[in-house]
């Protein structure tokens, strides 16, 4: 274990989105099973392992594209947008993998909702550092389908369940740049007396 080398990827760590990506690059599907097993690794209270994911490649990734454009076109009614319902049919292309980031809910233990939203919080993060450790791009969004409900059961996910996004993952064209915290002064309240 390197401290330096952890402080260096956890704030260099970036999210990099579709159109920084490089079109029609690939990942090896090991580096991504490498990655979605780090995931699995996150903390869990009482050892639920919260987290369900779906991995969409290839063809798959049409028929993601293809599943939530039209699904925005069934739910949008009267404010359907043709730029909206475009970029849900194109985006997903632009990615090499989109990983659905799916909370299954703990019902055997007496576990808060907030608990297993958090550990799959977790899991993120760990696919977010795997992603910048392997030198690629990604990001999570929670934009396209992820909180139309009738969209859990295309991610294998029931009514108690929760769609929490996607993570794009892609090779890296354009790097991302120019991020700010704020110092932790004004995040931190120190009790020492
Ligand atoms: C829960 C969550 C949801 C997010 N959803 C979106 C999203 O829908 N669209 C987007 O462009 N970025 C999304 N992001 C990524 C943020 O834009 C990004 O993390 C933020 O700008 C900080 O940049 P950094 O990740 O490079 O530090 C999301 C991040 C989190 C943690």
């Amino acid at each position: 274990m390197n401290p330096d080398l952890f402080n260096e990827l956890a704030r260099n760590r970036r999210s990099v989105f579709p159109d920084q990506f490089e079109p029609g690059k690939s990942i090896d599907d090991n580096i991504i099973r490498e990655i979605i097993t780090n995931a699995t690794w996150a903390p869990d209270h009482g050892r639920s392992e919260p987290w369900h994911f779906s991995v969409f490649t290839g063809e798959g990734l049409k028929k993601l594209a293809a599943f939530q454009s039209e699904l925005y076109k069934q739910e949008a009614g009267e404010n359907f947008k043709e730029a909206t319902y475009s970029k849900l049919q194109r985006q997903p292309l632009k990615a090499s993998h989109i990983i659905s980031i799916g909370m299954k809910r703990t019902t055997t233990k007496n576990i808060p909702e907030t608990e297993d939203i958090a550990a799959v919080a977790c899991a993120v993060q760990n696919i977010y550092l795997s992603v910048t450790a392997y030198g690629l791009g990604g990001y999570w969004t929670t934009g396209g389908v992820t909180y139309i409900e009738k969209a859990k059961s295309f991610f294998d996910l029931g009514i108690h369940d929760k769609l929490l996004g996607f993570f794009y993952i892609g090779q890296v064209a354009i790097p991302s740049v120019g991020a700010t915290r704020s110092p932790i002064e004004d995040k931190v309240k120190w009790v020492d007396y």
